[in-house]
C-alpha cells in the first residue's frame, strides 16, 4: 500500500535557526519558508536526493504543531509521509483494519498542494503518519 517516503517532519520553535542548521552545518537544499496559515505552521523544505525533510515553526493561535512543541523543547520529528497511489482506497482499507484516521476522515489539500490524510500514532508504532497521494 504505503510507496515512497514523502519526506520526515520536523517541528522547531525558530524556523530560520532550524533552516539554518540545515542550510549551513548540513549543507542541504533549503527552500525558502512558506507561511501556510490555513495549516497553521510555517515550513521550510530541505530537497534530499531520496527525500524531503519538512521543517514546521508554529504559525498563529492553535497550532497543530504547538502542544508537541510544549512536550518537546528542543523540537523533534513529529511525523512521516508515505506516499500512496488511491488516498481513498488507502484510507478504507485502512479503516477496514481498525486504524484512526485524524479529523474528519476526509483528505485535506496538503503542504504539496496533494491530498493528504493523518493516522493515529496508537496505530502506528507511536509514529503520526502522513498519508499523500502520490
Ligand atoms: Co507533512
Amino acid at each position: 500500500m504505503i510507496g515512497r517516503l514523502n519526506h520526515v517532519a520536523i517541528a522547531v520553535r525558530d524556523i530560520d535557526a532550524a533552516a539554518k542548521v540545515y542550510r549551513e552545518t548540513l549543507a542541504a537544499e533549503v527552500s525558502e519558508k512558506v507561511p501556510q496559515p490555513a495549516h497553521g505552521v510555517t515550513t521550510v523544505f530541505v530537497n534530499l536526493p531520496n527525500t524531503k525533510i519538512e521543517l514546521l515553526e508554529p504559525l498563529g493561535a492553535g497550532s497543530p504543531i504547538a502542544k508537541f512543541l510544549e512536550r518537546n523543547a528542543d523540537g523533534g520529528i513529529h511525523h512521516i509521509c508515505y506516499e500512496v497511489d488511491d488516498i481513498i482506497a488507502a484510507r478504507d482499507k485502512l479503516k477496514g483494519q481498525g486504524a484512526r484516521v485524524l479529523g474528519d476522515g476526509e483528505p485535506k489539500i496538503g503542504a504539496h498542494g496533494k491530498p493528504v490524510l493523518f493516522l493515529h500514532p496508537k496505530d502506528f508504532c507511536g509514529t503520526l503518519v502522513e498519508l499523500e497521494q502520490a
